[in-house]
C-alpha cells in the first residue's frame, strides 16, 4: 500500500452513464490485478471527505484505466492523489472453464477487469445484469462476452431473480462473482445466496463470491470500519477483500 500521484491522460465516455479515465501511474500500481482497486482523492490539498473508491477496468505498463460515472468531471493533466493497491486479487480456481458475473442493482464496474483476462485464457464468461444493472449499456465490452438481462421481483420475505436459461447458467458456472448495490449488501448477498441454494443441491465452497464494497475510511486495515463477520473470523475488506466466499460470510 502506497500513496502516489496519478495523472489523467485521457477521458472517454463509453456509454450513457460511465466514462473511462486513463491514469498514468507509477510502477507500484501497474501490477494491479482483477479485484484490486484504488482510493483516490482529486484534490492535492487536505479536505474532510473520504477518498473515492475507484475500480480499474484495464491495466497496462504504467497506466490504469478506471471506470467512473459521467456525473464526475475529469480533465487530462489533472493530478489525482492515489492510495493503492487496495485488497486482494480474486481467487480464481486453477482449473476454470466458465465464469458467471452477476450485477444486481448496480453497474458491473467492479467485475469488468476480469473479462479480458478470462477471455484471453479461453475461459467462457457470462454476465447477468439484474434490476437497475440493466441500465448499464454493454456495447463497449468484448463481443465474446455473453450478456444476459434479467429482472428482480422483491417481496417482503423473498426475492425472485429471473433471467433466460437461469438454471442452466447457474449449473454451468465453475465460479460466480457478484456485485450488488451498496445500500444493503448483506441483505442483497443473502438473497443471492438463497437463490443459488434453491437452484443447486449444494453451494460448494470457493464457488460463489460476493464483491463487498463498504466505505473504506483508511484502506490499510487500521480503522476496522470495513469489518465483515465471517464463520471463522472477522475479515477486513480493505486488506482481505473485496471478494468473500458467500458460504463463509455471516449474512
Ligand atoms: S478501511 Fe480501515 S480497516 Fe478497512
Amino acid at each position: 500500500m502506497k500513496e502516489t500521484q496519478a495523472v489523467i491522460q485521457r477521458v472517454k465516455q463509453i456509454n450513457d452513464t460511465h466514462q473511462h479515465v486513463v491514469l498514468a501511474v507509477d510502477e507500484s500500481l501497474s501490477t494491479i490485478k482483477q479485484g484490486q482497486s484504488l482510493l483516490a482523492r482529486e484534490s492535492e490539498s487536505w479536505h474532510p471527505y473520504l477518498r473515492e473508491h475507484w475500480w480499474p477496468v484495464v491495466s497496462g505498463k504504467n497506466s490504469i484505466t478506471v471506470e467512473r460515472p459521467t456525473a464526475s468531471r475529469y480533465v487530462p493533466g489533472q493530478v489525482i492523489n492515489v492510495l493503492g493497491l487496495v485488497g486482494q486479487p480474486f481467487r480464481f480456481r486453477r482449473t476454470l472453464r466458465t465464469v458467471l458475473l452477476l450485477a444486481y442493482d448496480t453497474p458491473p464496474t467492479p467485475l469488468l477487469m476480469t473479462i479480458p483476462w478470462l477471455l484471453g485464457n479461453n475461459i467462457a464468461v457470462t454476465m447477468v445484469l439484474l434490476g437497475s444493472a440493466t441500465e448499464y449499456k454493454t456495447e463497449h465490452l468484448p463481443p465474446e462476452l455473453e450478456v444476459v438481462l434479467g429482472e428482480v421481483k422483491v417481496e417482503p420475505d423473498s426475492t425472485d431473480f429471473q433471467w433466460p436459461s437461469r438454471v442452466t447458467t447457474v449449473g454451468w458456472a465453475d465460479q460466480v462473482f457478484v456485485a450488488v448495490a451498496q445500500d444493503n449488501e448483506a441483505h442483497r448477498f443473502s438473497r443471492v445466496l438463497q437463490m443459488f441454494g434453491d437452484l443447486r443441491n449444494d453451494v460448494p465452497k470457493n464457488y460463489l463470491f460476493g464483491v463487498f464494497r463498504p466505505t473504506l475510511p483508511c484502506g490499510v486495515g487500521a480503522c476496522y470500519a470495513c469489518m465483515i463477520p465471517t464463520k471463522d473470523a472477522q475479515t477486513l475488506i480493505c486488506t482481505d477483500g473485496p471478494a468473500l466466499d458467500l458460504t463463509l460470510v455471516k449474512l
